[in-house]
């Protein structure tokens, strides 16, 4: 009876209808809740109460830029509720270029958003940086999708943010936590890389954003040059550390940031002329021998501790980003965080699409 009076009094967390463009958008209440989900859907995986929930029901994929996990991770997810993802290249569509916006020829967005609302209950939309001209056009582009399809808009990353990513950046990380312990009040080391990859920001921001609002301290280290230039999202970091209670520190020193770190995440991203000067001049630059410190290796990860993680989003530039002893060796829990992106897609597609709510940890399921 106590029980129940005190679920009746958690706030009711229902996203349905809810696009997901970043975590950010989201309160700290309904992250939680997303995250409870996934733990659900993770350790019930085949359950027929979930095998149900996307019954008949199509999810539209608009793949811009190329993926791995995203595509096979959100196919198994609506293939898990019952449902079927739906694979559609812009290329062989006859779209408007986002570069050119208004100007250039082809289906409106509009048109395109609202017929793709009339096939299936829900959508998701890559976008990278190469895509685009500008920083923030890839973001534009999913915002305008949002504002004209009626059903949820998921963002599967896009040129500023990738909610699906930091989501289960956060619940890895919270599968291997010290028995007892939470990742609130654990510190993240979130490192630049050298790499050959030229590295969008998106998952370093998310990682950021969503790790700073679920109370970790956080450690942002980069050389000289690679400062994050989206003082928007910094900012935003620098307050969701002031509210949580936490520390947000930057450094500027390949070492420094280890010591402690019960988490370290080393990964290449490009510098802030990127659009101008292109990505082969970015790999040539990122290579230079004065970066070559900046990896993560077995020495330092001694320093940052015994229990000392490696995290990464994937897909990893070993040898650049992090050695192969660590990638590939005990601290990694690399392939925990890429399964978590099928429970915690699962769970933003129950909530968002299927209208499964949560209250004070408690699932409500939606009436048969
Ligand atoms: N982490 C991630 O989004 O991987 P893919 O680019 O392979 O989808």
């Amino acid at each position: 009876m106590a029980d129940k009076k005190k679920s009746a009094k958690a706030q009711l967390i229902d996203l349905r209808g809810r696009d997901v463009i970043t975590t950010q958008e989201f309160s700290v209440a309904e992250l939680e809740a997303i995250l409870a989900l996934a733990l659900e859907m993770k350790k019930n995986r085949y359950s027929e109460r979930h095998a149900k929930l996307m019954l008949r029901q199509t999810f539209t994929m608009l793949f811009y830029n190329p993926s791995l996990r995203t595509r096979q991770s959100f196919e198994a997810a609506a293939t898990e509720l019952g449902g079927h993802a739906q694979f559609l290249e812009p290329k062989a569509m006859r779209l408007k270029s986002v570069s050119g916006k208004k100007d250039s020829a082809g289906e409106s967005i509009h048109d395109a958003a609202k017929v793709i609302a009339r096939y299936s209950t829900g959508m998701g939309i890559r976008i990278l940086e190469n895509s685009v001209d500008k920083y923030g056009d890839g973001n534009w582009l999913l915002r305008e999708y949002a504002k004209f399809a009626d059903i949820p808009v998921l963002n599967m990353a896009d040129d500023i943010y990738h909610p699906c990513q930091g989501l289960a950046d956060n619940m890895g990380m919270r599968l291997n936590v010290p028995q007892g312990e939470s990742t609130r009040g654990k510190t993240l080391l979130q490192t630049w890389a050298s790499g050959k990859l030229a590295r969008s920001y998106c998952s370093v921001h998310e990682s950021l954003l969503i790790n700073s609002r679920l109370g970790m301290n956080i450690r942002l280290a980069f050389p000289k040059g690679y400062e994050l230039p989206d003082t928007r999202v910094l900012d935003a970091v620098r307050e969701n550390c002031k509210r949580a209670g936490t520390k947000f520190e930057m450094i500027n020193d390949p070492l420094a940031g280890y010591e402690g770190s019960d988490y370290v995440y080393s990964r290449n991203w490009f510098g802030p002329d990127f659009y101008q000067i292109g990505k082969d001049a970015e790999i040539a630059r990122a290579s230079d021998r004065k970066y070559k410190d900046w990896i993560c290796d077995e020495r330092k990860m001694k320093i940052a501790g015994p229990n000392a993680k490696f995290i990464h989003p994937m897909p990893v530039d070993e040898e650049h980003e992090v050695t192969p002893e660590v990638n590939r060796g005990p601290r990694s829990i690399i392939m925990d965080i890429a399964e978590c992106r099928l429970h915690v897609q699962k769970a933003l597609m129950a909530m968002t699409i299927c209208g499964v709510k949560m209250q004070g940890g408690r699932i409500i399921w939606p009436k048969k």
